[in-house]
């Protein structure tokens, strides 16, 4: 790939843009930066931590002064690396070309670059002016590994037949990827190097990524606060009773009292959220909603909150996660812990309907017993409304019944 600094005066500054959310800067980010200084001959590269990029939904940062400062650590041992606050002080969201175009004004006389990570790369012909942003740098990037390269030279292809300069660079950098040293910061488990000198400790003073919780073992407590500021009163009240049943019934039956409860605390974490702001979670993270779903408001709940708790709480846990996402319909072949939050939420200590006395006496015999009955419940409430079944309701239920037959108990 070329590019056209010859073209510009010889007394030229040649200085990159880095922008990216760096929730948190890893030694992936580092290694880019001073890979394409050197390929490139640049006088510097800029790390620009972003505000809200378009993209993600806000909760899911990490806040900004604690993202800038974890930049300044990790760029400190390097001469060429610098670090900008220029859009986080400008608030909001920021376009690429609104910063391209700032900076040309505070460094005159500079040739710019502008490096992408690489599949942020491929979706640039799609950002906001990308014919400004192509007339103002040379639009770089690094693969991730040998066959992402090929990918990467036949996109920049595209682009440059349509004016833009291109720059791949040769060589991959070490993969990292943020949201894994997250979940690792949660879990507790090693990083192993893959944080720049300094920025582990920042993290740690500060309890960043859930990792003060996480060194107690004491997430619920946590949990419990975002779910309080989430919910209305009511609807805190009835995950907290659901936690507590959760952990009752996990105890009654043999399962995981402390993911039961924790399964409970968050199984409506996002009952009282508006449902455009469901949708758009669902479309930051590329999850389409099924036929019955897509008709169905009440069911969103579960599935967005199961999307919720994985990616952007990081529980960590795929039974906590399944938990929530079928605790309103069901699913053939339910764990044991799925099938306590279920139950869970029938039985709570806030519950009052018609029925409610049965099923908990039921939930005392057998959760499979009692599932039956829920499931017969809800069947028949929904077909008395005129609604749509979700499969996985019916599943659920065909199961358990044919179980039964095949267990020999209502033969008659
Ligand atoms: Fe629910
Ligand atoms: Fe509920």
């Amino acid at each position: 790939m070329h590019d056209d600094f010859t073209e510009r005066g010889m007394g030229m500054k040649k200085i990159a843009l880095f922008g990216g959310t760096f929730d948190p800067i890893h030694r992936g980010h580092i290694e880019t930066a001073l890979r394409l200084a050197d390929a490139l001959a640049l006088d510097s590269v800029i790390l620009m931590p972003t505000h809200v990029p378009p993209h993600k939904v806000k909760e899911s940062l990490t806040p900004a002064a604690d993202r800038l400062a974890m930049c300044r650590i990790a760029a400190e041992p390097y001469a060429k690396i610098t670090v900008s606050d220029m859009e986080i002080t400008r608030g909001g969201a920021s376009f690429t070309v609104d910063t391209l175009t700032e900076l040309s004004e505070q460094y005159p006389d500079t040739a710019w670059y502008l490096f992408t990570g690489a599949d942020m790369f491929c979706t640039m012909r799609s950002w906001y002016r990308f014919a400004d942003i192509a007339a103002m740098a040379t639009l770089c990037t690094v693969p991730r590994d040998g066959t992402d390269g090929q990918r990467l030279r036949e996109y920049a292809a595209t682009l440059q037949q349509q004016g833009a300069r291109c720059f791949v660079a040769d060589a991959a950098v070490t993969t990292v990827s943020s949201s894994d040293v997250r979940e690792r910061l949660a879990s507790n488990e090693p990083i192993d190097g893959l944080l720049p000198d300094g920025v582990e400790d920042y993290i740690r003073a500060h309890g960043l990524y859930s990792t003060a919780a996480a060194q107690t073992g004491d997430r619920d407590e946590q949990f419990r606060a975002i779910i309080r500021a989430r919910l209305g009163d009511y609807r805190y009240h009835h995950s907290l009773c659901v936690a507590d049943e959760a952990k009752r019934l996990a105890k009654r039956y043999g399962g995981d009292e402390k993911k039961a409860y924790t399964a409970g605390l968050l199984h409506d974490i996002m009952k009282d959220t508006d449902p455009n702001t469901q949708l758009q979670i669902l479309d930051d993270f590329a999850i389409l909603l099924d036929g019955v779903e897509r008709q169905v408001k009440k069911l969103w709940h579960a599935r967005v909150g199961a999307v919720f708790i994985d990616k952007i709480l990081h529980v960590g846990d795929a039974e906590i996660v399944n938990a929530v996402r079928y605790h309103t319909t069901g699913r053939a072949g339910m764990s044991l812990l799925e099938k306590i939050v279920f139950v869970a939420d029938f039985t709570s200590a806030d519950r009052n309907y018609p029925d409610v006395d049965e099923i908990r006496r039921l939930s005392d015999i057998s959760l499979e017993e009692t599932m039956e009955y829920a499931l017969a419940y809800t069947i028949h409430d929904l077909l008395n409304r005129g609604q749509a079944i979700h499969p996985d309701t019916l599943a659920v239920y065909n199961e358990l019944i044919l179980a039964k037959m095949a267990g020999g108990q209502t033969h008659e």
